[in-house]
């Protein structure tokens, strides 16, 4: 199987689960999250990582009843951990800050928390809640960040069941592209 026949047959099988407790499945998640990031004109590294952002809740098999059990099994760094075999950090490393990012945008945008859905809210309790000031610095210091950032509204935004984008090959094109950017790296 080639990394692209291994991502897709994830996304097609794990994926179809639902994404917690959203009317979208993990698929669609993907889908919509890549639609989002194509959408801003973004690079073919970026629209990976939106659409393999949490491909590391399907190939952890210790995910299922994690959360519930208020374990957070850091599937940022499981993502991050599973792509990097193949992709460069352009890929990875918005992948590993997703979460981070969410945290950040709850410290600096009022509005933002507002707008978590209820899964969201529980998880970033278990995540560590909001940053405070010294750590919102930090985080904006790391490379990566801003695009972690952007990352993470496509990501809240994609959880709409009435969404249409195109089909998981149309995006693993991108992710095809994004191979070869890592490995010229
Ligand atoms: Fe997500």
């Amino acid at each position: 199987m080639t990394p692209i026949e291994e991502i897709a047959h994830i996304l097609q099988t794990a994926g179809v689960e639902r994404y917690g407790e959203q009317r979208v499945t993990q698929l669609q998640h993907a889908l919509q999250c890549a639609a989002h990031a194509e959408a801003a004109g973004s690079s073919a590294d970026l629209i990976t990582a939106a659409l393999l952002h949490d491909i590391g809740h399907l190939v952890d098999t210790h995910f299922e009843g994690a959360a519930e059990a208020g374990i957070d099994r850091r599937h940022e760094d499981i993502g991050c951990g599973y792509l990097g075999k193949w992709f460069g950090p352009d890929v990875t490393g918005p992948i590993q800050l997703h979460v981070a990012a969410k945290r950040y945008l709850c410290a600096v945008d009022g509005g933002y928390f507002d707008g978590l859905s209820p899964g969201s809210v529980r998880s970033l309790e278990l995540q560590g809640g909001a940053f405070d000031g010294p750590e919102s610095a930090a985080f904006l210091e790391r490379p990566h960040a801003r695009e972690a950032i952007r990352l993470r509204r496509w990501d809240d935004l994609a959880k709409d069941p009435a969404a249409e984008t195109e089909d998981l090959d149309y995006y693993l094109g991108f992710a095809q592209l994004a191979l070869r950017n890592g490995r010229a790296a």
